[in-house]
């Protein structure tokens, strides 16, 4: 466990030597890494929110939140060396406990939508918050990203991590059981932003979990991500009806605005004359991942910016991935300096299907006392010409 300000997980000879001389730890020296924690404010409810900053060896920098479990800001380098912030967010609690976009959050008790917040378990029917038209959305009125988290820095040699925890009762939102869910970031030495997903329960529950970071890989929040270039390693997607819930068909991307299998700027085609792009002003579809076996490690996306040379390549053992274009952003409210308006941000939420549970045919995400959850997705960092 790590104490508060100047701690470190790992250190190089130079540094350890450094640190004998001086007695000091630079913050900014790139041979260590280390975590800080620091107040971030208060919710409406009197508790304290904190946040951690991670560090890794080569100065790439991620701050998180015990409010949502939240990833607040992420610094990666371009291809001359300069770190710039990619990921959307806000400078103080306020705006994410007012708004309800999920930036950088982490979702559940079940990410993304389930038909007329309805399903059936075991023969018992569960009515839960309808909260985006008659659906239910990231996990009801109150989902994990509005609960205040425990955390708890962990010594690792391969860069600074952050667990955090968090306990829904049985009956939260709607849903049967409790569930205990860990979230641990990491952010690898290897320029890999880590998040791996474990949680128990003591009743049958739908279970699906994703961070919700909105990327603009330019850094540049006044300019849209329709110029960034992106691949899907996925043959098929899960097309929706007009309220956004899959249809139940696995619909292959070949010959449509859907396919990305071969590295595709993402404005070239998301105002084709498509009922799936119209129904959500853009992309917002759930793409089923190519996989050895079904809960294989494997590249779901890469994401590139070719002014910047930023890229991404997102590893995910989750058997879908969501990529939506920021649709609904309307420019309000302003974070970090910059209006987020139309698009000026993108997501690439790994998970199982939406609507799972009421969709016999798509992989289950029933979650069984005794059976512990794991999951694990890597947004891996770095750059080219
Ligand atoms: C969903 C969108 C939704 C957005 C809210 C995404 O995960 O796919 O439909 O509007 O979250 O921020």
């Amino acid at each position: 466990m790590l104490g508060i300000g100047i701690s470190r997980a790992s250190f190089t000879g130079v540094a350890l030597a450094m640190l004998a001389t001086t007695g000091f730890a630079y913050a900014k020296d790139a041979t260590m890494s280390h975590i800080q924690k620091a107040q971030f404010g208060h919710t409406p409810d009197g508790k304290a929110v904190e946040i951690y900053t991670l560090t890794n060896k080569g100065g790439l920098e991620a701050r998180v939140m015990t409010y949502g479990a939240t990833l607040v800001s992420l610094k990666a380098p371009d291809r001359s060396g300069h770190l710039a912030d990619i990921v959307l967010g806000f400078d103080s609690l306020e705006p994410y406990v007012t708004g309800v976009p999920y930036y950088g959050a982490t979702i559940g008790r079940y990410a993304n939508r389930i038909a007329n917040g309805r399903f059936t378990l075991d023969g018992v029917s569960y009515q839960l918050p309808k909260n985006d038209g008659p659906n239910s959305l990231h996990g009801g009125d109150k989902g994990f990203d509005k609960r205040v988290w425990t955390a708890q820095s962990v010594e690792a040699k391969n860069g600074p991590e952050l667990k955090l925890t968090y306990v829904s009762a049985d009956g939260e939102e709607g849903y049967p059981g409790q569930l205990t869910i860990h979230v641990t970031y990491q952010l690898r030495n290897d320029n890999a932003l880590s998040i791996e997903y474990q949680a128990t329960t003591t009743k049958p529950t739908p279970v699906n979990f994703t961070n919700h970071s909105y990327f603009n890989l330019s850094g540049d929040f006044n300019r849209d991500i329709l110029h960034d270039v992106l691949m899907i390693n996925a043959d098929k997607f899960t097309p929706v009806n007009a309220t956004l819930i899959p249809t139940g068909e696995l619909r292959p991307v070949a010959g449509t605005p859907f396919d990305f299998r071969k590295p595709t700027v993402i404005g070239a085609r998301i105002n084709d004359d498509n009922e799936q792009l119209h129904y959500a002003h853009g992309y917002d579809d759930n793409w089923v991942l190519v996989k050895t076996h079904p809960n294989a490690m494997s590249t779901a996306a890469v994401l590139s910016d070719p002014e910047t040379g930023r890229v991404v390549e997102v590893r995910t053992t989750e058997p879908g991935i969501q990529f939506y274009t920021g649709n609904f952003q309307d420019g309000k409210p302003a974070g970090k300096g910059s209006v987020y308006k139309y698009r000026t941000g993108l997501t690439l939420e790994t998970q199982h299907f939406p609507d799972s549970p009421n969709q016999p045919s798509f992989p289950s995400t029933i979650l069984r006392s005794g059976h512990p959850f794991v999951s694990h997705t890597e947004f891996i960092f770095r750059t080219e010409k």
